[in-house]
């Protein structure tokens, strides 16, 4: 399933995720100083849940953006349903070429996004343009604790939308690269069980039940889908360690 047949298949579903859950959100957003007069960018915002926190538990201001149409919508009926669209406006758009000018942001932070675009370094100079000086840069990206075995790698990024996932110092580089200072690293080990009740807490139960009665029917509709879930059926055997090599860190820096 290509990168984006992977995303259109996400907003259908509606629902988006990044590891360590809400949690990690407001580990994130704390550690990139986000204040209620802050003006933040989330970058693929996805179906719109960190934006909408953002907005309803420290009242800021937030510019939401995505690549999929189908999730600025998503993302945009979230905000009506939470009763935060005077806060917080989605827009559809390309972290490697963010519609904004230099300097808009008091913060720019993403969650399980760099992972996807394939020039990661550009995406990471787009952020630091379009925040303003002594504002923060801060990323949430699945980490690699230690080298997987190769079919791993391959089984997940045939999985999970081409994604290329990388060690920490690699997350840290692009910020360094990119000019960016006081660079922070906090990696984290995870497991199954403990990343799946961080999910169902970020969502209401109601809409978690939802999302997979939306899979199921995909699932029957849509051949794409079935294609790919086959392709997936079968993992490798590593996959039963892959908690062993798959956690996650919050990145940030400030300009
Ligand atoms: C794994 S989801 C995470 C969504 C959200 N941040 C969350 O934590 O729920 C990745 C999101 O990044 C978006 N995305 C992927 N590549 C992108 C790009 N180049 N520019 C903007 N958004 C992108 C996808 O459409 C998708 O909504």
């Amino acid at each position: 399933m290509s990168e984006s047949h992977y995303f259109e298949f996400q907003a259908a579903w509606g629902l988006t995720k990044h590891m360590g859950g809400l949690e990690a959100s407001r580990e994130l957003i704390e550690a990139c100083g986000i204040s209620k007069d802050s003006y933040v960018l989330d970058v693929g915002s996805g179906v719109g849940i960190t934006a909408c926190i953002l907005a309803e538990e420290y009242g800021c201001q937030v510019m939401g953006v995505d690549l999929s149409e189908m999730m600025v919508k998503r993302a945009q009926d979230r905000a009506r349903r939470k009763k935060v669209e005077d806060l917080v406006e989605f827009r559809i758009g390309d972290a490697q070429a963010l519609p904004f000018e230099d300097g808009v942001f008091d913060a720019v932070m993403c969650e399980s996004v760099v992972a996807f675009p394939r020039d990661k370094q550009k995406v990471i100079n787009e952020y630091t343009r379009v925040t303003k000086s002594e504002g923060f840069v801060g990323m949430n990206e699945v980490t690699w604790l230690g080298t997987p075995p190769r079919e791993l790698a391959e089984y997940l990024s045939r999985a999970l939308g081409r994604a290329e996932f990388l060690e920490a110092n690699g997350w840290k580089h692009l910020l360094e690269k990119a000019g960016l200072e006081d660079i922070e690293a906090r990696v984290y080990k995870t497991n199954a069980l403990r990343q799946w009740a961080s999910e169902v807490k970020l969502i209401n139960p109601r809409d978690y039940l939802g999302a997979w009665g939306q899979l199921f029917t995909l699932f029957l509709k849509s051949p794409e889908v079935r294609k790919w879930i086959k392709e997936i059926a079968l993992p490798p055997k590593s996959a039963f360690h892959l908690f062993k090599y798959f956690g996650y860190g919050l990145y940030t820096g400030g300009k």
